[in-house]
């Protein structure tokens, strides 16, 4: 077969710019020049290109791509826009992606999906801080093959030298971003040269136009020619005699009689039916959505993955990852998220940030949190085992999101180089003595009593008061303190962000130790951060959580300031102090709220003590 007229499939292809590179002119060239415009869409464009006047009298050919009002009045595209056109020789989806940094996180949806990328330079700019960055993120996000449009060369008179220069300085700077290929061609989008059609004007390039190049270019590694990786969607069991898994194909394919195995779990079987929208069908590749039955009562669950015996994904609550972080609010190491992988939702923190990646220079640096559109590699654990796949190897299976668990926005995405397997020669000891029997031992039921407020609301004279009733009746109890805490335990901690998420963390699990041992735990931290809060309260069993918020208002903190700190605060000489210079995040629904301005402590404390006492006799 002639391979020059042989449909080579389809294509999906990223665009990558600065707001002014002229990315949805050359994008609307292509579609132009591939003749895909109606003549009524046409007609239009002629008419908004004078109304909006960018081009005078030409045709801009933006109008095409750029389809918001919002967008044409502002002269920038907001957000991914797919396009779909098509020659005799291939299909093609091009994502067009914003390209300010604030929508880092529309590009990487669109990169996660495409399989080559245009990177377009502005020929009398070179290179932009902007172009690496898309490059980079195009590299992480798995994209194997870059052209480098230098457009706009009609503006610098078709000189070659000038492209010269700008490929020179890309081709140095992208020799680490492992692409296979990366082709570069002068092209001009409001022209057309090197477009669709060679340009008279460029005489010193002999390469491929930016068609003849997209429609010919070879894309290894279809999705169908990977390992076969199926995350189970539901378990459909309609009946006594009907049980398959429902979900789609991730990658690989899968035929009626192969074995396979349950990841996690390890059981193996071999699968006996196939059913399509269709019916019984013998195979599946990548992307149909099946159901699948197999020959042995096996135990398989929603989120589980089923892959060939001999080339299953790795199973783990440990991982290193790249992550790209989305969200206004910074991620802190300790933190909890919800992440979902395949099908799995599992809470899950960033245990180390190995490094952050300066996107400009590649450059790693240390750092102790991320902040919006910041990318590093971390250390990420689960609270579930989970299956995954390195993305290098597979897009689907190597892929996760983390989801902030009070805003749920998609805070972060991230693409996993290994799973670690540090802790999995750790097992829980169980011993013969529980916590049950310590508690009947110590006649009463162990609870973490947690105060939480500005410094100076009273967290901790509150907490003594109860202690000693508790005491006097008979308990047995322990306090634990952020002051005294942070002189041994916490020493190594201050008062960012990130160090109070570590405080309350290791203080968490000290406290679910002490409840174990049976005790009335009392602890005393500002706390600043319902996120932690929260984890604490997951951290223990029903019922053995009580939050008390000591709601005082500033001002009667301020004015009280036993320890003199607010006065040192506000003269700036402490960083980072609660209430002045650092956030504090109120309860929305404490167990107990205490009136901490116009209450005595003695009546505040007597307030804690009838739940907890109700609790105790509620066993
Ligand atoms: S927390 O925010 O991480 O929960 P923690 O309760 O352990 O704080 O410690 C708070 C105590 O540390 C305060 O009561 C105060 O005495 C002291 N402190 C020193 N610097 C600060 C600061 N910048 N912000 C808040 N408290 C501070």
């Amino acid at each position: 077969m002639d391979g020059s007229t042989m449909s080579r499939g389809l294509l999906r292809v990223l665009t990558c710019g600065s707001v002014d590179d002229g990315k949805s002119t050359l994008i609307g060239r292509l579609l132009h020049d591939s003749q895909m415009i109606m003549d009524d869409t046409l007609a239009a464009i002629t008419r908004d290109s004078r109304k909006h006047g960018t081009v005078g009298e030409e045709v801009d050919l933006a109008l095409l791509v750029d389809g918001l009002e919002a967008e044409r009045q502002q002269g920038i595209t907001i957000d991914v826009a797919y396009r779909f056109f098509t020659t005799p020789r291939r299909s093609f989806i091009v994502a067009d992606c914003p390209g300010h940094e604030q929508y880092t996180r529309n590009m990487a949806t669109g990169a996660s999906n495409s399989e080559l990328a245009i990177i377009l330079v502005d020929a009398r700019k070179g290179l932009l801080t902007q172009t690496r960055r898309h490059s980079y993120i195009c590299s992480l996000l798995g994209i194997r093959h870059v052209v480098l449009a230098v457009n706009k060369v009609d503006l610098v008179n078709f000189d070659q030298q000038v492209f010269d220069r700008i490929v020179g300085e890309y081709a140095t700077f992208a020799a680490g971003l492992g692409f296979h290929t990366m082709v570069p061609i002068p092209v001009s989008g409001r022209f057309g040269d090197n477009v669709s059609t060679r340009s008279g004007n460029t005489p010193w390039y002999r390469g491929e136009t930016l068609l003849e190049h997209l429609e010919s270019v070879g894309v290894e590694e279809e999705l169908t020619q990977i390992p076969f990786r199926f995350p189970v969607q539901w378990v459909n069991r309609p009946n006594q005699d009907f049980r398959g898994f429902s979900g789609t194909v991730a990658s690989g394919a899968v035929a009626v009689g192969e074995n396979i195995v349950v990841a996690a779990s390890g059981v193996t079987s071999h699968v006996t039916r196939i059913l399509g929208p269709a019916g019984d069908q013998k195979r599946a590749v990548a992307g149909e959505a099946v159901t699948i039955c197999l020959a042995d009562e096996v135990d398989v669950a929603r989120g589980d993955v089923l892959a060939p015996i001999a080339d299953r994904p790795a199973v783990a609550d440990q991982l290193a990852a790249h992550l790209l972080w989305m969200d206004e609010e910074p991620m802190l190491p300790g933190r909890q998220y919800m992440m979902r992988i395949g099908n799995v939702w599992t809470s899950a923190s960033v245990t180390s940030i190995k490094h952050r990646v300066d996107v400009t220079t590649l450059d790693h640096q240390s750092a102790t949190r991320l902040s919006l559109n910041e990318i590093g590699l971390c250390n990420l654990s689960t609270a579930q085992r989970v299956a995954m796949d390195p993305y290098a190897r597979n897009r689907l299976t190597g892929a996760f999101i983390l989801v902030d668990r009070f805003t749920n926005r998609t805070s972060g995405c991230g693409m996993i180089n290994f799973a670690l397997r540090r802790a999995t020669n750790v097992h829980h000891e169980h011993f013969l003595v529980d916590k049950a029997a310590r508690a009947t031992a110590l006649h009463q039921k162990p609870m973490l009593l947690w105060f939480t407020g500005l410094s100076g609301s009273g967290k901790s004279t509150v907490a003594k008061l109860v202690e000693q009733a508790l005491h006097r009746a008979g308990r047995h109890t322990y306090s634990l303190d952020g002051d005294n805490l942070r002189h041994g335990l916490n020493r190594d901690l201050g008062f960012t962000d990130q160090d109070r998420v570590e405080n309350i963390r290791r203080v968490g699990e000290v406290a679910k130790l002490m409840v174990d041992a049976g005790l009335i735990v009392l602890a005393s931290f500002i706390s600043p951060f319902r996120a932690e809060r929260q984890m604490v309260r997951e951290m223990l069993g029903e019922g053995e959580f009580l939050e008390v918020f000591v709601d005082t208002p500033i001002e009667i903190c301020m004015q009280r300031d036993v320890k003199g700190l607010y006065a040192k605060a506000r003269r700036g000489e402490i960083a980072n102090f609660t209430g002045v210079t650092s956030r504090y995040e109120p309860p929305g629904a404490a167990d107990i709220v205490l009136d901490g301005g116009s209450s005595q402590p003695e009546a505040l404390a007597q307030q804690v003590l009838e739940v907890v006492n109700r609790r105790l006799a509620a066993g």
